[in-house]
C-alpha cells in the first residue's frame, strides 16, 4: 500500500459503509506507511485496487509483552468478494508479521459485525483471553 492507493481505498470504504471520508483514510494510510511501509497491502484485479488491509507489529500493549501483529482495517470491494482476496491480503500481512518476529496476530471485531467475524473465524482467529473494557460516558 502506498499513498497512491488512498483514493481507491476511500472508494471501497464508501461502497462498504456508504460514507465518503477521504481525510480518515489519508490519516490512516499515512500512519501505517510511516510506521511500517511494507506491512499494509492492497489487492489489485486488472490494475484496479479492489481491497486493502492495514496493520502493524507492536508489542507491550496492555501487559502483553510479545510482539503482536495487529490487523486493524480491511475491506474488499463488494464486487470482488468471494475470490480469496481477503484471505490473500491477510496471508500477506501474517507473513510480514512473522518476518518481524511476531508469533501471534490479534484484532478486534464488534459484536454487530457478523460478516467480519465470520471471515476472521474462517481465517483461524479465535476469542482471546482478553476482556475489552470501556467507560461510557467519559
Ligand atoms: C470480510 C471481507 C474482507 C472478506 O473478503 P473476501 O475477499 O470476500 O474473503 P475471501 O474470499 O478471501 O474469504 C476467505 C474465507 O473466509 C470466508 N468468509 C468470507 N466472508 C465470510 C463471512 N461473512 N462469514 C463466514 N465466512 C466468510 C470464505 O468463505 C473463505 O473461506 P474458505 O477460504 O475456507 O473458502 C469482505 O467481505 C469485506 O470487506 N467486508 C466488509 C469489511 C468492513 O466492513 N470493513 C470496514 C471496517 S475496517
Amino acid at each position: 500500500m502506498t499513498e497512491l492507493d488512498i483514493e481507491s481505498i476511500t472508494q471501497i470504504d464508501e461502497r462498504v459503509t456508504g460514507t465518503y471520508r477521504p481525510e480518515v483514510w489519508e490519516d490512516r494510510a499515512a500512519y501505517y506507511i510511516r510506521r511500517d511501509p511494507d506491512s499494509s497491502q492492497v489487492a489489485e484485479v486488472d490494475g484496479t485496487v479492489v481491497g486493502f488491509m492495514m496493520g502493524e507489529v507492536r508489542g507491550g500493549e496492555f501487559g502483553m509483552n510479545e510482539p503482536t501483529g495487529w490487523v486493524e482495517f480491511f475491506g474488499v470491494d463488494p464486487s470482488a468478494r468471494g475470490r480469496s482476496l481477503g484471505r490473500r491480503l491477510l496471508e500477506a500481512l501474517l507473513a510480514h508479521f512473522r518476518e518481524r518476529g511476531a508469533q501471534v496476530a490479534r484484532t478486534m471485531v464488534q459484536e454487530k459485525d457478523a460478516e467480519i467475524a465470520g471471515f476472521l473465524s474462517a481465517m483461524g482467529f479465535k476469542p482471546a483471553k482478553v476482556v475489552p473494557l470501556e467507560r461510557r460516558p467519559l
